[in-house]
């Protein structure tokens, strides 16, 4: 029988974690959403805040409505508070054993009814799903950047999740006006394995000189027609996740297409790691600010 959904969980309020929420609660769900530390929670608070307050400027939401929205969000740093969600959704980093802590964790604070979900976008959901004492019951939901704005969601089912989780999970996802798509556990699902290669070569072509970064993203621009090019994609998915998600992509596959140009690394360990950071590929005076160098 169809569960009845009203209370989503998102646990990390990172840039995914906190558009899901925001998804979420535009939508009329609760959201309880759980940080791991009060700073933690303030930056999910300020990132919420930031994304509705750019909604209300561009009139998209009255004041009203933006109080209302965030008057459905409750941010905590515990994890037990998660007891009354139908559906958890996790968006932490990219570690699984980060991952897989968090799914055993869940077992003895939700409902053995509660759907849980990863926004993992290249790790195994089925071995994340091995954490929990019911398998059966996870699932990935793959939101895209940035979540409040684009439509497609992954839906990842193992070979165990249940149908009726399926079901569901797409029923919720239908609600929020999003459009899902399915798929197998396959490293980097449809979009990243097809999107990834084609990211990678754009870094390769910009270390080696070959164009400059305005060209490069120009020539996929306005030759392609994308919204932006790759290297300022790049910047905005963040280039620490970029790094894990084609490491991931190429040990799993050994599509050399995947495998991470050089100074992709480099960035990331010099702390150079996109809009978040101010700096990536371009410079920029504000986490959602136009390019300034
Ligand atoms: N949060 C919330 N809303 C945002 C936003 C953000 N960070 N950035 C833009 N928006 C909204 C704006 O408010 C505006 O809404 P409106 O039309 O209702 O007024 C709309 O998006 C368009 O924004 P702008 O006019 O400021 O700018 P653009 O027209 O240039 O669009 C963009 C910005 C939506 C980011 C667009 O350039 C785009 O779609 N880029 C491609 C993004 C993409 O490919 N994402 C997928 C990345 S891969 C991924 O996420 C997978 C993961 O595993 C890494």
């Amino acid at each position: 029988m169809a569960r009845d959904i009203s209370t989503i969980g998102v646990i990390g309020l990172g840039t995914m974690g906190a558009g899901i929420a925001e998804v979420f609660a535009r939508n009329g769900f609760s959201v309880i959403g759980v940080e791991q530390n009060d700073e933690g929670v303030e930056r999910g608070r300020a990132h919420l805040q930031h994304s509705t307050d750019r909604a209300v400027k561009r009139e998209k939401l009255t004041t009203d409505e933006q109080a209302e929205l965030l008057g459905r969000i409750t941010l905590t740093s515990e994890m037990k508070d998660l007891a009354e969600a139908d559906i958890v959704v996790e968006a932490v980093v990219e570690s699984l054993a980060i991952k897989k802590a968090i799914f055993g964790e869940l077992d003895g604070i939700v409902s053995p009814d509660a759907i849980l979900a990863t926004n993992t976008s290249s790790l195994s959901v089925t071995e994340i799903s091995t954490a929990n004492s019911k398998p059966g019951r996870v699932i990935g939901v793959h939101f895209f950047n940035p979540a409040p704005v684009q439509n497609l969601v992954e839906v990842i089912r193992t070979v165990v999740t249940e149908p009726q989780v399926l079901e569901d999970v797409q029923g919720v996802l239908a609600r929020l006006g999003k459009s899902p798509v399915v798929c197998g556990d396959k490293a980097g699902f449809i979009a990243n394995t097809l999107l990834f290669g084609y990211l990678n070569h754009a870094v390769s072509m910009y270390e080696n000189k070959y164009a400059t970064r305005e060209d490069i993203d120009a020539a996929m621009r306005f030759g392609c027609g994308y919204p932006m090019g790759p290297l300022a994609l790049l910047d905005l998915i963040g280039l620490d996740t970029a790094y894990e998600i084609l490491d991931t992509m190429y040990k799993q596959g050994r599509d050399r297409l995947h495998a991470p140009a050089p100074i992709l690394k480099q960035y990331v360990t010099a702390g150079l790691l996109g809009r978040k950071s101010g700096r990536g590929f371009y410079t920029y005076e504000a986490p959602d600010s136009p390019v300034v160098v």
